[in-house]
This record gives C-alpha cells, structure tokens and sequence, in this order.
C-alpha cells in the first residue's frame, strides 16, 4: 500500500485524490497546506488523518511514503529536493522543474537515493490513447511530420486582462503557456519521436511577460514538428501524425479522447477511445505499479525511460524558452 502526501490543495490535487481512491495501492494520509484551515477542509473532504502547515515537519513525517506535488512550478525543485531527502518518493506535477540546471542537479540527489522514485504527472503519455498512437506510428512506413494542438481558454486570462498576475502567467512562479498545456504536447512529440535537433519557438507575450500563446517547431532529421497551444485563445483543430498517403487523426494533443487511423485508401478507422471518468487514473495505477515494485525488470525498464523522457522534455522546454527569451525571476 502506498501512503500518500499530498502538497497543493487545488482542483488538480483533488483530482489526483479522487483517482487514487479508485485505486486499490494507494491511501491519502497527509495533506500539506499553507493554512489550516485549507488543510483540513482538504482532508475532511477526501478523509486523510493529518494535516500538516510545515514543510519540514511535514517531510519529516513518517506517516506517507510517497508525495504528490502540485504547487506552483517554480516552487516544485526545493520540495522535490527535500521530498527525495527524506526517503519519499515523488510524483510532480508536470513541468517537473523549470530548467536544466534544476533538472541535472535533481538527478544527482535521485542518484544518491536510489530507493527513492520520481515520476514527472505527464498524464497524457499514460493513456491508452497514447499507446494507441505509439502503436499505429511504429506500424507505419514512413513518417513526414506532425501537427500537435493544445488550447484552452483560461479562466484565470480574465485575470491578466484585469491588470491582475496569477501563478500560471507569472514570471516568478515559472508560468506561461509553454510551461502549461505546451508541456503536453513537447511530451507528444518527444515520446513519439525523441529529441529534436533543433527547435524554435514564436510566443506571443501577455502584459505580465509570459507566453500567453504560442507556435513551437521542432526540427527532426526527417521531418518537422509543428505544437500550437494557448491558454488566451480556444481551438478544436485536431491533431495529426502524418505518413505519405495515410494519417493518424488525434482529436486533441492534451486531452485525448479518440484517435483514428486514415489508410492509403482514405479510409479512416478509429484506433483509440478509451475514456475514463478521471484523466489521472492511468498515470496513477502506472506510477503505482513500479512504486509497488521496484525490483521487477520491467518496472525498472519503464521508469529509467519515463525519468529519461522527463529529462528530454526539460531540455525542450528549456530551450524553446531560451529561443525565446522568456527568462523567469531569479534564473
Ligand atoms: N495534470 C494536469 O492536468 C494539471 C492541471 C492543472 C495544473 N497542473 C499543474 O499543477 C501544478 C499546480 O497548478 P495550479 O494551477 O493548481 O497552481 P496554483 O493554483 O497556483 O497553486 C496550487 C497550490 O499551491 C499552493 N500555492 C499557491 N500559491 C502559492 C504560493 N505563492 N506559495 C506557495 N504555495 C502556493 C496552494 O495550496 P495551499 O493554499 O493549500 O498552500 C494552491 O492550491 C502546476 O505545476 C501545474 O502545471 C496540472
């Protein structure tokens, strides 16, 4: 059984609560908040026993083995840090760390803790969708580019047009578009394809100095990459994988609900609409898998390529931005 902790007590939180408590490995047992009263309004509402407004005391605990981050991005190194420090394993919310630098010296702990597991909450590589997508390229002869889209108006863009900066558009708490929905699509195109030799990437900057919106190209030897996504805008465009005559059809790069298959023949086949109520529970029953058992071969297969892919993903991600040159407060 795996103790959980528990740090953010957003709707992404509760969530991730409400998956694991579909799932027979997992328990809340902790809930980190800032104030009390957040905390045990948190652990009433999903019945964890403690709760805790100390970060040191609270990875001091012995009452959970395994922490679930989702603080604001620029706040998730120090708790990842002192999360592995205390023998816990982490699951971060994505984007795992805001730059390489974090990314390389988190390794370096990882590698001084090897019981200690992490895993970057990339939900949308963990969905039976996804394995569907994997599935169809690997059986097509050629590939000649790809098209990936994200975007979603965000409630808290009302915000920034007000004069206002919440977390996600802030420069110092790592945010941006790029850093949010764009991190799903980097992880289509990097778990798909891996990683590019050159990338680009045209922001469009909001007032607080972050990328509202953007176009990312990836370059690849054979073929370029294409990943829109927005949080200041809307989109139903689909998705696409392209071969020569045929297709993959995916309906969105983030939240994938069916993808389908177009032959040479044009005809067009559905491969993948497996949806379930929560979008976290196949990346909650993966992690739990490998957490349960460590020294299975291919539990230990499977998390040396997630923790590669979520150090290849920070490196897009880090220089897309750097092309860009959106730099956040205290780089
Ligand atoms: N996988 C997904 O589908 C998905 C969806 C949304 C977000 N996310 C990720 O989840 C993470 C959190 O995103 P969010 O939009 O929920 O962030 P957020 O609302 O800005 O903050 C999340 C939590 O962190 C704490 N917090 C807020 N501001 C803080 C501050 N200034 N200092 C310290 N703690 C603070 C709050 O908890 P307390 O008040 O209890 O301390 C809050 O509930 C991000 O990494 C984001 O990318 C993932």
């Amino acid at each position: 059984m795996i103790k959980l902790g528990v740090i953010g007590t957003n709707w992404i939180t509760q969530q991730f609560v409400e998956a694991i408590q579909t799932l027979q490995e997992y328990e809340l047992t902790t809930v980190y908040s800032r104030k009390i009263e957040t905390a045990e309004e948190f652990a009433t509402r999903n019945g964890a026993k403690n709760t805790v407004t100390d970060l040191e005391q609270f990875f001091n605990s012995d009452d959970f083995d395994t922490v679930y981050i989702a603080s604001p991005n620029s706040l998730h190194f120090e708790q990842a840090k002192l999360a592995v420090e205390n023998g816990k394993n982490v699951i971060i919310e994505k984007p795992a760390f805001s730059n390489q630098r974090q990314m390389a010296q988190f390794q370096e702990i990882l590698a001084a803790h090897p019981e200690v597991k992490f895993f970057e909450a990339a939900r949308n590589i963990h969905t039976a969708n996804f394995h569907a997508i994997e599935k169809q390229v690997n059986e097509m002869d050629t590939i000649s580019g790809a098209e990936f889209t994200y975007s979603k108006y965000s409630s808290r863009y009302d915000k920034v047009l007000a004069g206002e900066e919440p977390n996600v558009f802030s420069l110092k708490y790592a945010g941006g578009a790029l850093q949010d929905l764009g991190v799903y699509t980097v992880y289509d195109a990097v778990t798909l394809f891996g990683l590019p030799d050159e990338v680009a990437y045209f922001p469009k900057l909001v007032n607080t100095g972050v990328d509202g919106k953007g176009t990312a190209v990836l370059k690849y030897v054979e073929f370029v990459v294409t990943l829109n996504f927005s949080k200041m805008s809307n989109s139903e465009m689909t998705s696409e994988i392209a071969g020569l005559k045929d297709f993959i059809e995916i309906d969105d790069a983030g939240e994938i609900t069916e993808v389908s298959y177009h032959n040479d023949e044009s005809k067009r086949t559905v491969i993948g609409n497996k949806n379930l109520d929560n979008p976290m529970l196949e990346e909650a029953a993966d992690f739990a898998k490998v957490i349960l058992a460590p020294d299975d071969v291919d539990n230990q297969k499977l998390y040396r390529y997630w923790n590669q892919l979520s150090i290849n993903v920070n490196k897009v991600l880090y220089n897309l931005r750097q092309d860009a040159n959106i730099v956040f407060v205290n780089e």
